[in-house]
């Protein structure tokens, strides 16, 4: 007789079928998830870690051999990638977990590298297959103006070698949609700080690459919803489309808190028109309409329960879209729009609390979903088992982005709110997350292989990835392999543009990678600003 947990992780040793009494049971393996039925589970792979997500009914048996194949593990424990210094133990490493993503054995330097090559469609040109990912700052003043520090992060990402620069960083709309106090905003100096901070950016690329040629820069443009602090760090001031069951009680929001309105929508719209005509004349080629990590434009997707324009049917939830980009072409038709979205979400997860103790919160786990069912607040979730994704909707998505002209968009997943292991993969949680839930690894996988089936349903799209940091010394190998066999056109760096900004000019130059300065994914970089530090890769950057 073996009891199990929601949150336990188990090894399957050489199984492939394992038989409980009137158990309807969920896990998930190191190859994704596996729905279990009544009376028994498919494992879909051998030897194996796997974690319980949830038990219908308490676990009760298993039968015969199955017992005796089973082990429960404490906690799981995972290779950390800093101590390994050969590919090809990396590749072993893949190849034990079962992760089908691609890494070569060897980079290739100078003008035939893949990540070298150029990207040209339409109106769309960069020099190479590197993206430096937009990154919020909390280093703006009170009125969401830049300062020196952001000046400083500007110039770094500018001296990345990478060719393409998403959005720089987030910047709100209006004052209220600002998730941080020191969160840039369009405001009336707007014009000109945008101008200055893409112009240093451009200064210093061309100071340390030598050529400004094939360089696009666009600016982000968000609400930030649900997650809007305007004004104080501490204090939310949500604004938000639905009320959702899980998010909610957690972020303190009554039943009665006012919903936005269709007549307030329509403002927010003329926000981002206004927004995209400031980033128009400072200078940008384009601007990212976000639509990911459950700020506004990200919540209009999983709108299912609200009532009236905005929500409700796909053509409600992608009207926000659909207006916003009417705008802009209105007010600068020669200006490109992109879109980052979160191409698939989960359900909250939450510190274990059986498994955390003070100062270090347990491994994360779902929250409790199975009265929510059919799950009606996520979008690109399976609505009878919502920590598994679903990939429809999306699909529709990038279909109407065909349809609006827009031709491309940089894939990304779930919040880092409610979910972080699966948007930016770590070993060390930020201070309001918990302990992976599992190989890290996996969601790195996840969202490559999420990137790669929308690729091959929209070979014309041009598709930048995301959350290739947790790869470390091999984030080049996996980067190069994925470009080279089309699973992505251009590779998106977070953190790790944080730590070692100029990484892209040393993968393409052929330089050894600096080990020092790789990001192992302490999250200080989130942690800190949470605390009211400015923003900044604490460990690693020497400021
Ligand atoms: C400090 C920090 C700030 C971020 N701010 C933004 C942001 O403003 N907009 C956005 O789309 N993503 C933001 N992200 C997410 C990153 O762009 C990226 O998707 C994520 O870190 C995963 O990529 P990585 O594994 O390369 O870090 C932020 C990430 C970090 C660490
Ligand atoms: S603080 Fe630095 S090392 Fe830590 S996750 Fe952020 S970028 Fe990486």
């Amino acid at each position: 007789m073996q009891k199990l947990r929601v949150g336990d992780w188990i090894l399957t040793h050489n199984l492939e079928t394992m038989l409980g009494n009137n158990v309807e049971y969920h896990y998930r393996s190191s190859t994704g998830e596996a729905l279990v039925v009544d009376g028994g589970f498919l494992v879909s792979g051998v030897n194996q870690q796997a974690q319980v997500v949830w038990a219908e009914r308490t676990f009760s048996a298993l039968s015969g051999q199955a017992t005796a194949a089973l082990t429960t593990m404490s906690e799981p424990s995972y290779l950390h990638l800093g101590g390994i210094r050969n590919v090809e133990v990396f590749r072993r490493h893949l190849q034990d977990l079962q992760i089908a993503i691609p890494c070569d054995v060897e980079l290739i330097a100078g003008e035939a590298s893949p990540l070298a090559q150029p990207v040209r469609s339409d109106a769309i040109h960069f020099g190479n297959r590197f993206a430096i990912q937009p990154m919020e700052g909390w280093d703006g003043t009170a009125y969401g103006r830049p300062t020196e520090l952001t000046f400083r992060r500007w110039r770094r990402f500018g001296a990345s070698g990478a060719k393409l620069i998403w959005g720089g960083e987030a910047v709100a709309v209006s004052h209220d949609g600002r998730a941080n106090p020191n969160q840039l905003a369009i405001n009336k100096h707007a014009r000109i700080d945008l101008y200055k901070l893409r112009e240093a950016l451009v200064a210093e690329h061309q100071r340390s690459i030598g050529s400004v040629a094939n360089l696009m820069v666009g600016l982000q443009l968000t609400h930030s919803g649900r997650y809007s602090h305007p004004n104080f760090k501490d204090r939310l001031e949500p604004r938000i489309l639905y009320r959702h069951p899980i998010l909610d009680k957690r972020l303190g929001i009554p039943d009665d808190y006012p919903l936005l309105s269709d007549g307030e929508i329509r403002k927010i719209v003329e926000n981002f028109h206004t927004a995209a005509q400031v980033a128009y004349d400072s200078g940008f080629d384009f601007v990212d309409i976000k639509h990911c990590h459950g700020y506004l434009g990200h919540e209009f997707l999983s709108a299912h329960t609200r009532a009236g324009d905005y929500g409700g049917s796909f053509e409600n939830r992608t009207r926000f879209l659909r207006e916003v980009v009417a705008g802009v072409r209105a007010a600068a038709p020669s200006l490109i729009i992109g879109v980052r979205l979160s191409a698939f979400d989960t359900i909250p997860f939450k510190p274990d609390s059986p498994r955390s103790a003070s100062g270090k919160p347990g491994p994360g786990v779902p929250e409790a979903f199975r009265a929510l069912l059919p799950y009606r607040w996520g979008f690109g979730v399976d609505v009878a088992n919502p920590v598994q994704a679903d990939l429809t909707e999306p699909v529709q998505f990038l279909s109407l982005l065909g349809e609006l002209g827009i031709q491309i968009v940089n894939l990304s997943a779930g919040s880092p709110y409610y979910n972080p292991h699966l948007q930016r993969p770590a070993l060390y949680p930020p201070s309001d997350g918990y302990q992976p839930p599992e190989e890290p690894l996996l969601r790195v996988a996840q969202q490559m292989q999420m990137t790669h089936t929308l690729k091959q349903k929209f070979p014309h799209l041009i598709t930048v990835g995301s959350a290739y940091t947790y790869l470390q010394d091999f984030l080049p190998y996996v980067a190069q392999a994925a470009v080279r066999e089309g699973w992505v056109d251009c590779v998106g760096l977070g953190r790790m543009a944080l730590a070692y900004p100029t990484l892209p000019i040393d993968v393409i130059r052929g330089q050894p990678m600096q080990r020092k300065r790789v990001c192992r994914t302490f999250s200080d970089c989130t942690t800190a600003p949470r605390a009211g530090l400015p923003s900044g890769c604490y460990p690693l950057d020497e400021h």
